[in-house]
């Protein structure tokens, strides 16, 4: 494709190191569907004749027919993806596949396949959220009265409910979506016609090319064109917080599921055994989210780092944009899909849960705000008599309800039998009805919202 100029070929370690074929054969619909828009722009712009335009077209249908048959073959000497279809396609159609690459170059046209396939993942990675969020909503509405200890520092704060819980999951994939729509409204622009970095003097159209390939319209600047890879960033930016999300919902499932809390069992299907300990039951696709969301996040750092040293216009350095993205994408996938079975097929234990929220005096506050409402007393005042009263159950190793009024009225006399109604779990989580709280009649309304939201009602 470029021998002219040279004399000797390319050694074996040139051949190795320059072939990007084992990886942007990935790319193979996304090149020929460029290939076959712009050959359509050069025929109607009168570049190339309507008869060879046509022939190059066909040939490319048949190129991509043999590609979906029997993949794409690799072969080092072709380096690329783009040079393995031009080389097929003048095997079949002969020395007028030579004119497909007028006014074209391998810069604007890898920038431009690339864009295309890293859009499709935006979309894939967004129908991915959005069945996570069908299983986050369903259960969160099966759950939105089902108590359990809220925590903060992993130390029993205040009791929740379960679908408060699950539901704080809905929100973080609501703004992860946001990310990646967002992503691809700004992604939208076809580079096809930068050429190799200036532009061409042929009588393209850019417009013609960039509607056929459902872009909004084509970028502004050629040089910005062939060296812009933000697209590819933005993606991963919006995977690798998505990934950090699915990891923390992750670790506490693998938090929940040991023993000691017992709040959740994992499905069978997303846990695997021991080969000596007979009882185990790991959870080991929750663990390897958690795993592999470190990967995906190494993938934004390692194109940052491919990126941040490069002067305009294109280098080869970003022939390794590739596999990041493509690895990070298919890890996304898969924990995507491992979360959504995790959350439809979980067995919550409502009553361990239950149980847990009325240990670690998680009702505190609400023996405090009693004596704020009831006694007028200021706040940090309330705090203090009931820290002093959390002592003394303490002390006793009873719960803060089970302290006789007598021993109450000792520390406050202001504390009467009607502050015991206040301190079970159910009464804690109905009075936090301010909006967004974990009142189960404020999560019922988000659940609703958020099923409207998904077209679920
Ligand atoms: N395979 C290259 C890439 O993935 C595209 C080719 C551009 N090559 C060049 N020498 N200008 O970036």
């Amino acid at each position: 494709m470029w021998g002219g100029r040279f004399e000797g070929g390319p050694s074996a370690i040139m051949r190795e190191i320059n072939a990007s074929i084992p990886f942007d054969k990935a790319l193979w619909r996304q090149d020929i569907a460029a290939s076959k828009a712009h050959v359509a722009m050069l025929g109607a712009q009168g570049i190339v004749s309507a008869g060879d335009a046509a022939t190059i077209a066909g040939g490319l249908d048949q190129v991509a027919a043999e590609y979906e048959a029997n993949g794409v073959p690799e072969n080092w000497d072709l380096e690329d993806i783009h040079m393995t279809t031009e080389s097929r396609l003048a095997e079949l159609i002969g020395a007028v596949a030579g004119r497909l690459h007028t006014a074209r170059s391998r810069n604007d046209q890898v920038a431009t396949d690339f864009r295309l396939w890293v859009r499709d993942a935006c979309d894939s990675a967004i129908a991915g959220l959005k069945a996570l969020q069908v299983a986050l909503v369903n259960r969160a509405g099966e759950h939105a009265g089902s108590i359990m200890p809220g925590f903060t520092h992993l130390q029993t704060a205040q009791p929740v409910t379960l679908g408060h819980h699950l539901m704080a999951y809905y929100e973080m994939t609501a703004r992860d979506v946001s990310r990646f729509a967002d992503a691809r409204v700004r992604m939208n622009r076809s580079p096809l016609g930068a050429a190799a970095l200036a532009g061409t003097g042929f009588p393209i159209d850019r417009a013609m090319t960039a509607a056929a390939l459902a872009f909004d319209g084509p970028t502004a600047n050629s040089l910005d064109s062939v060296s812009d890879r933000d697209f590819a960033l933005d993606y991963l930016m919006a995977a690798s917080q998505c990934a950090l999300h699915l990891s923390r919902l992750a670790e506490e499932f693998i938090i929940w599921a040991s023993q000691p809390f017992g709040f959740v069992s994992l499905p069978d299907s997303l846990s695997t055994g021991s080969s000596i300990m007979p009882q185990k039951k790991n959870p080991d696709a929750a663990e390897l989210v958690r795993g592999h969301s470190g990967r995906i996040i190494g993938s934004l750092t390692s194109l940052m780092i491919t990126m941040k040293g490069l002067p305009l216009a294109y280098s080869k350095d970003m022939q390794d944009d590739k596999p990041p993205v493509f690895e990070a994408a298919s890890l996304l996938t898969l924990c995507l899909a491992a979360m959504t079975g995790m959350v439809e097929g979980a067995t919550f234990r409502t009553t361990r849960m239950r149980a847990a929220a009325e240990l670690g005096y998680a009702t505190a506050t609400d023996l405090a705000d009693w004596l704020v409402r009831q006694a007028n007393i200021p706040f940090r005042e309330a705090h203090h008599i009931t820290g002093a009263a959390v002592k003394l159950a303490e002390s006793r190793g009873i719960a803060l309800d089970q302290l006789p009024l007598g021993d109450l009225q000792a520390i406050d006399p202001r504390l009467t039998q009607d502050v015991y109604a206040a301190l079970s779990v159910e009464a804690s989580v109905a009075a936090r009805s301010s909006h967004g709280g974990t009142a189960p009649i404020e999560v019922g309304k988000r659940v609703a919202e958020a099923r409207t939201a998904l077209g679920l009602e």
